[in-house]
């Protein structure tokens, strides 16, 4: 088989992730509730993995991420943090764009035919109106990262917060919450971090005002009827998911172990293999601008359709041979409008990882020659 699907989850799991998943089987209590050993075993690892993230990320105060249960959790914290309008892009997964529309009073800016985000053209988006800029580090359709420390620069001039959705990155491409000026960053651990669905979360800077989004028990001001307001119990309502936290743990230290550089520079000479390899086929459309050794870095991301094929079916022919990708729209309608692929259902996407080979993409690209 040939597991070509990370970008909507990770396979295979790491051995050490699995573990922790039974580490903590054995060992959990509710953390925060309580002072026995099972109680206090769970507080200690939601600490210790505060404290990888706050590393992976480069944020200063670990207290300052909170657990929540995947990155559209997040993101809907992030937009309930938002004042004035919010700036966002047409390449954004529903989980932006959904909870940006529901709130109301947004601007989209557009992106280039390939799917480029030019950080000019956010500058002249942000007006004395605007007070978030949200968006995407990577497109969860073309693999492209963007520009998001210009972007953080432009926002901190600009006196507007700076929500990023790191979704497609974290694990993937190195994140500093600090030299990028990120306000708020928003993670899932399913994805590129090895973890288990379920879990995610979310980093608020200090020049952020909080506003709980959902109220409830946090073990924490018991007696107060009030949601507390600081982090990380202002947004932590409710027990958290301390096994998949647990598990967490161990992808984050997984990715350290290899290294994020590394793993950068992994899944984008695979990506660039596979686009070379694409594009001698005229019979295939391939989507999104090319990308260039580590100035340009990608996810392990790449867009195609066969020509006059249906990209259900080619997902489908796919999967009888034993190779895992995923067709359709894959919850980004307006980048497919900006890719012009809206109507013909979509792309086959294939989203690889580190563990990939340029012998999966020969045979992919093998099958998909047949096809063609
Ligand atoms: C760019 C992007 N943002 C947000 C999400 C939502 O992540 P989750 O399903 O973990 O909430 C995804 C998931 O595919 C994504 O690709």
């Amino acid at each position: 088989m040939i597991y070509m699907d990370n970008a909507a989850t990770s396979w295979p799991k790491p051995q050490t992730v699995k573990e922790a998943v039974i580490e903590a089987l054995d060992n959990a209590g509710n953390p925060g509730r309580g002072t026995h050993s099972h109680a206090l075993w769970s507080s200690l690892k939601l600490d210790e993995v505060r404290r990888k993230l706050a590393h992976l990320f480069n944020v200063e105060d670990s207290m300052r991420i909170a657990f929540t249960h995947n990155a559209t959790h997040a993101l809907n914290i992030a937009v309930n943090l938002c004042y004035g309008q919010i700036v966002t892009t047409a390449m954004e997964h529903n989980s932006v764009l959904r909870p940006t529309v529901t709130r109301g009073c947004y601007h989209i800016v557009e992106a280039t035919k390939t799917g480029t985000i030019e950080p000019d053209k956010i500058k002249k988006a942000i007006t004395e109106l605007t007070g978030a800029v949200i968006m995407t580090h990577a497109s969860n359709v073309t693999g492209e990262v963007y520009d998001i420390s210009k972007i953080g620069e432009i926002c901190r001039k600009k006196g507007v917060l700076f929500i990023v959705d790191c979704a497609q990155t974290a694990g993937i491409i190195p994140i500093d919450v600090q030299k990028m000026n990120i306000d708020v960053l928003c993670f899932t651990g399913h994805k590129g971090l090895f973890g288990l669905q379920g879990i995610g979360g979310i980093y608020v800077g200090p020049n952020v005002r909080i506003k709980p989004l959902l109220s409830g028990g946090t073990g924490s001001h018991s007696f107060s009827l009030k949601q507390p307001d600081e982090l990380p119990d202002c947004f932590e309502a409710g027990t958290v998911n301390t096994h998949g936290i647990s598990a967490l743990g161990a992808g984050v230290s997984y990715v350290t172990r290899i290294g994020i550089e590394k793993m950068c520079e992994m899944h984008t000479a695979l990506r660039q293999y596979f686009y070379d390899e694409a594009k001698k086929m005229p019979k295939l459309d391939v989507y999104g601008g090319i990308s260039v050794g580590k100035e340009k870095p990608n996810t392990g991301i790449i867009s195609l359709n066969v020509k006059g094929k249906d990209p259900a079916e080619v997902a489908g022919l796919l999967a009888k041979n034993g190779i895992c990708v995923r067709a359709g729209y894959h919850c980004a309608p307006l980048a497919h409008k900006t890719l012009d692929t809206e109507n013909c259902g979509g792309t086959v996407r294939f989203s690889m990882n580190h563990l990939n080979t340029k012998e999966d993409i020969d045979t992919v690209i093998y099958m998909l020659r047949e096809m063609a």
